[in-house]
């Protein structure tokens, strides 16, 4: 799993709320207004969350904590992948989007792209036809050695980042075969 920021505005913060709506809680997270339970009709538009099974969602991702000084929210970004099947012979890929437009939310710009594997291309963007960003990052490493890359590091060794610009609300990722 990936952390993922997504920014908000902060003067939507300075609205109101029903007393009862001040804070809930979902899980373990603390939910403060604007963001508000969708059943309980608490949150202000845009700012639903969907507490499923004592764990609350927002758009397609499970919330890890929600930072209203930091105009923040973090996220849990399942983890696109593209593995060889030696059974098949080809490639087994899963892939991921997330769409954030039309809510209040975008991603931040301190998210970073993050690719792991000896030769893997994996490419991010916008949306099909309408968009404007295109990146992506190759990750290679000698012998097949991706233990090589250390934990907590991205050194260039079985793994690469690409940064994320500000502003995009929404990602795809893919990812191509390597020569
Ligand atoms: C709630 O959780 C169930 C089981 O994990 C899942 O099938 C369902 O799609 C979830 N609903 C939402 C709105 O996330
Ligand atoms: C959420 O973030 C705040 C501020 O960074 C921190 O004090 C709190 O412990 C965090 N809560 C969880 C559940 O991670
Ligand atoms: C590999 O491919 C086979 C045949 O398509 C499939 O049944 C199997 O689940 C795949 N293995 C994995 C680990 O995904
Ligand atoms: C990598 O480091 C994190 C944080 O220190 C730790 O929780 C995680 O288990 C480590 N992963 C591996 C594969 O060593």
């Amino acid at each position: 799993m990936l952390w993922l920021t997504v920014a908000f505005a902060a003067e939507l913060l300075s609205s109101g709320a029903k007393a009862e709506c001040q804070h809930t809680k979902c899980g373990g997270v603390d939910i403060h207004y604007p963001f508000g339970i969708r059943s309980d009709n608490c949150a202000s538009p845009g700012f639903e969350i969907d507490c499923n099974d004592t764990k609350p969602f927002y758009a397609n991702a499970e919330v890890l904590n929600i930072s209203l000084p930091l105009g923040q929210i973090r996220v849990m970004s399942p983890i696109s992948s593209s593995c060889y099947n030696t059974t098949s012979k080809g490639m087994d890929s899963s892939t991921w989007e997330f769409q954030l437009a039309g809510t209040p939310c975008m991603f931040s710009d301190s998210n970073k792209l993050t690719v792991i594997g000896c030769r893997t291309l994996a490419y991010i963007a916008d949306e099909d036809y309408v968009g404007n960003y295109l990146s992506g990052c190759v990750s290679a490493c000698r012998r097949g050695e991706v233990k090589s890359a250390t934990n907590g590091t991205c050194s260039g060794i079985g793994c690469c980042q690409t940064p994320i610009p500000k502003g995009l609300n929404y990602y795809q990722i893919w990812f191509a075969s390597t020569p």
